[in-house]
């Protein structure tokens, strides 16, 4: 569990003071997946100094795994830190060192008994699936093998906490999505709490059970995915299921909806259903369906012809628990 309340992180630049992170408050439960999603700027890499407490933060406070980090001495924010496994975007290996030498370097740091630290490697690589590359170096491993030696050495000293900072994005897509398998995978088998720093939406789409936007150091928006999804007109929301193509402008007279709902509506019997009930046609300018946090969900933007009855149709869309919001034609 990462609980993060009313973070604030204050640079000071020359004469002027710059506000990193403007009052985030964050809850993660354990054995979840969260994403932090935000441009270059907003804070994101602050927020992840703060966590480590690599930065300490102007106010605020973040507890991991119920233990409160501001205030622990230097002495113990050492073994604080051994709670947390990060990993970076790009592995950041030591190039000297093979892949079991490697996973094995955060163990030796802490003085781990040389059999042990063999038992253990062995265990990770196995875990990440490289057990075949224990010998090989770095420059012999491709991108996402290099970033799964970075994971399995992140969990070397058996961490609470997942931190990945932007962990998929220097690979190629189908590497990104392999990847974002083997966190989630790990989160199911070790009960990890993991917090997942991005720009990309792909990630959150694939990985996350929960995400926040980060923009100017403030957190504008968050939830579970499907709570997000389902924010009709919300930036999240918008971002993770985008209707393509811009409304036609040569369209006829009438009105043009946009519908959002999850679930146990089908698209077409909404669609039909409007049609008979209301004895209208129904024009069907884009649509994206899509499963996202484990539920199906259908946006939809629609045209009605002059004539129809907007608002009853709309009023009846709502009762039956679809958003919808309209444009004029
Ligand atoms: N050490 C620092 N000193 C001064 N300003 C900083 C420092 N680190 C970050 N900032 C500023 O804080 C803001 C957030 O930066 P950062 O956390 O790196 O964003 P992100 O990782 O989302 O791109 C930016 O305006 C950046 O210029
Ligand atoms: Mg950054």
């Amino acid at each position: 569990m990462i609980t993060v309340t009313d973070l604030r992180k204050v640079y000071r630049q020359g004469e002027r003071d710059v506000v990193a992170l403007d009052g985030v408050t964050l809850s993660v439960p354990k054995g979840s997946v969260h994403g932090i999603i935000g441009h270059s700027g907003a804070g994101k890499s602050t927020l992840v100094r703060c966590l480590t407490l690599l930065d300490r933060p102007t106010s605020g406070s973040v507890a991991i795994a119920g233990q409160e980090l501001a205030n622990v001495s230097d002495r113990d924010l050492l073994a604080a830190r051994r709670r947390i496994g990060m990993v970076f975007q790009h592995a950041n290996l030591l190039d000297s060192r093979t892949t079991a030498q490697n996973v094995a370097f955060p163990l030796e740091l802490v003085g781990t008994p040389r059999k042990r630290v063999a038992e253990r490697v062995a265990e990770l690589l196995q875990l990440v699936g490289l057990d075949r590359f224990a010998d090989a170096y770095p420059a012999q491993l491709s991108g996402g093998q290099r970033q799964r030696v970075g994971i399995a050495r992140a969990l070397a000293t058996d961490p609470d906490v997942l931190l990945c900072d932007e962990p998929t994005s220097a690979l190629d897509p189908q590497t990104t999505d392999e990847i974002l398998a083997l966190i989630k995978d790990l989160r199911d088998r070790l009960q990890l709490t993991v917090l997942i720093i991005t720009h990309e939406m792909h990630v959150v789409k694939r990985a996350c059970d929960s995400v926040s936007l980060l923009e100017a150091g403030k957190i504008v928006e968050h939830g579970s995915l499907a709570e997000v999804v389902g924010r009709l007109g919300g930036r999240l929301s918008g971002a993770l299921l985008p209707l393509p193509g811009e409304v036609p402008e040569d369209l006829p007279a009438g009105t043009v909806l946009e519908l959002l709902y999850s679930g146990e509506h089908a698209v077409e019997p909404v669609i039909s259903g409007i049609a008979r009930r209301f004895d209208t046609d129904v024009n069907v300018l884009a649509g994206s369906v899509e499963s996202l946090g484990g539920e199906q969900f259908a946006h939809l933007r629609i045209h009605l012809p002059a004539g129809a009855d907007t608002a009853a149709i709309t009023d009846h869309l709502k009762a039956s628990g679809i958003a919808v919001a309209a444009k004029e034609a």
